[in-house]
């Protein structure tokens, strides 16, 4: 397949391309978030929750066996079990400590295993974590569970026991099909061995299987990257999350193993972007958002068409809960009150849990407006567009927001990212690769922390 840039995609590279904005997995982004947030606060809003409301829970695993360089996600490399074993002895009190503050037993409609690996967890071990969950929170067959797998480090005896943990959703860590590729990223793994895993998890009864790539690593090109995507289709995966690469070595010194004259540059992410999109709906995905893609009998397709898809801090989901709580390190919570995010180191997190604290360290307690331009960002990142009148409170509250980014959006219409109208936006294709430039209008925090975060293409 042949793609090529445009004059017109050139410029708007050259113009919003080069900068850095935040993914909007939340609004105000997590490096908004205060420092000696007070776990009393966080205390008051678990006992705040409504009975009647399901919640969201998520569960991090902060071990791997080794770092893929690339990696931006809070975890440590071990190749002994014991850390892993005193972690869940101190996740496991965490998650009595806060389920004891809870206002009674609530409904858990989601359950999200992430890391780090939560595969090198032995089945006993998710066993007791979930029992520790059981004490507090109702699970139903109609729960979705789910957790990120390395295939790398998938046990046959953990890929045996999922469904009877209750887990039915599985992401695969897939990154990239060329070997190439693979050793500058320090994340080597064959086709034959990710092709067994999946055939291992269909044999199972798991056929909710999702694959992460990421665009924008070293040494990729257009024929790799679609190579790596027709190999990705052969495996049938029901979601495909194409990441682009956030690179940040100022902050993640493992990442400077990464050799940054062979990163792909702006053009080059831009027609990787270009290329994963028509190749992907040429294979029969559907597009989600910024950078998910789904069939069109998942659940993530019909949640697109009836716009109720939403977006947290693990990306786009179709949970309808609108709290979250985060459990294990650095683990963000999502409340209608506000977020809340644990110490991020496990000495940190340790000492607070063996006090009985909860152990959170940073947060912030959303004010009206933060939560009108959330709507707003929201609506932008999942539906690509916006009509204030949708919003909860409608066209009078949100106003104020819409005036005060219309000269941005202004701009952004001429660049041709998207159509204005009367209290609405609507992202044009081409809007699309710089949907949070656009989401970023909103955004009143952002003047002061664009180098955190990754890259706008
Ligand atoms: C917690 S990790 C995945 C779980 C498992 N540890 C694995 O690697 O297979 C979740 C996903 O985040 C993505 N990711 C990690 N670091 C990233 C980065 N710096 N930029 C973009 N995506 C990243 C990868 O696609 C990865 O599969
Ligand atoms: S990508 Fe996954 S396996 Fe690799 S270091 Fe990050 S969390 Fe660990």
């Amino acid at each position: 397949m042949t793609v090529i840039l445009t004059n017109e995609e050139r410029e708007l590279i050259a113009s919003y391309g080069q900068g850095s904005v935040p993914r909007y997995t939340s609004y105000p982004t997590a490096p908004n978030f205060q420092c000696g947030f007070n776990p009393h606060v966080k205390e008051k809003w678990l006992s705040n929750l409504n009975l009647s409301d399901p919640v969201s829970l998520y569960l991090h695993i902060p071990f791997c066996r080794e770092i893929c360089w690339y990696c931006g996600c809070n975890t440590k490399a071990t190749q002994s079990d014991k850390p892993i074993e005193a972690y869940i002895k101190w996740l496991i009190q965490e998650i009595e400590q806060a389920g004891a503050l809870l206002p009674g037993r609530l409904t858990a409609s989601h359950i999200h295993w992430g890391g780090g690996t939560p595969n090198l967890l032995q089945v006993e071990e998710f066993s007791a974590i979930l029992q520790a969950v059981r004490n507090h929170f109702d699970i139903d067959p109609e729960t979705e569970h789910a957790i990120e797998i390395d295939p790398r480090y998938c046990s046959d005896d953990l890929i045996k026991a999922l469904p009877s943990l209750g887990i039915n959703r599985v992401s695969l860590g897939i990154q990239d099909f060329n070997l190439k590729v693979q050793q500058a990223i320090n994340r080597v793994q064959s086709y034959e061995l990710v092709k067994s895993c999946v055939e291992k998890l269909r044999a199972v009864g798991i056929y909710n299987i999702n694959f992460d790539l990421i665009l924008g690593l070293p040494f990729q090109t257009l024929e790799s990257f679609e190579e790596t995507l027709e190999l990705s289709k052969s495996l049938n995966p029901s979601r495909l999350a194409v990441f682009g690469y956030a690179h940040l070595p100022q902050r993640l010194p493992h990442q400077r193993l990464i050799p940054t004259e062979k990163l792909p540059n702006s053009e080059e992410r831009f027609l990787l972007n270009k290329l994963a999109k028509q190749r992907l709906l040429e294979l029969g995905f559907v597009e989600i958002g910024l950078d998910h893609y789904a069939l069109p009998d998942d659940t993530m397709s019909a949640q697109l068409d009836s716009h109720e898809l939403t977006r947290n801090f693990q990306g786009y989901t179709t949970d309808k809960a609108t709290s979250l709580l985060g459990f294990g390190v650095s683990s963000i919570s999502q409340f209608k009150e506000g977020y809340c995010q644990n110490w991020s180191t496990t000495k940190d997190y340790y000492e607070a849990v063996a006090k009985g604290n909860l152990p959170v360290n940073r947060g912030l307690a959303l004010d009206e407006d933060d939560l009108i331009r959330a709507e707003i960002i929201q609506q932008i990142m999942c539906q690509k567009k916006l009509d204030l009148a949708t919003l909860p409170g409608g066209v009078e509250a949100a106003l104020p927001a819409w005036l005060s980014s219309l000269d941005k959006l202004k701009q952004l219409e001429s660049a041709g990212l998207l159509i204005l109208g009367v209290e609405k936006l609507n992202v044009t294709d081409l809007g699309r690769i710089f949907l949070r430039v656009i989401a970023n209008a909103f955004d009143a925090y952002s003047k002061d922390n664009l180098t955190r975060h990754a890259s706008t293409l």
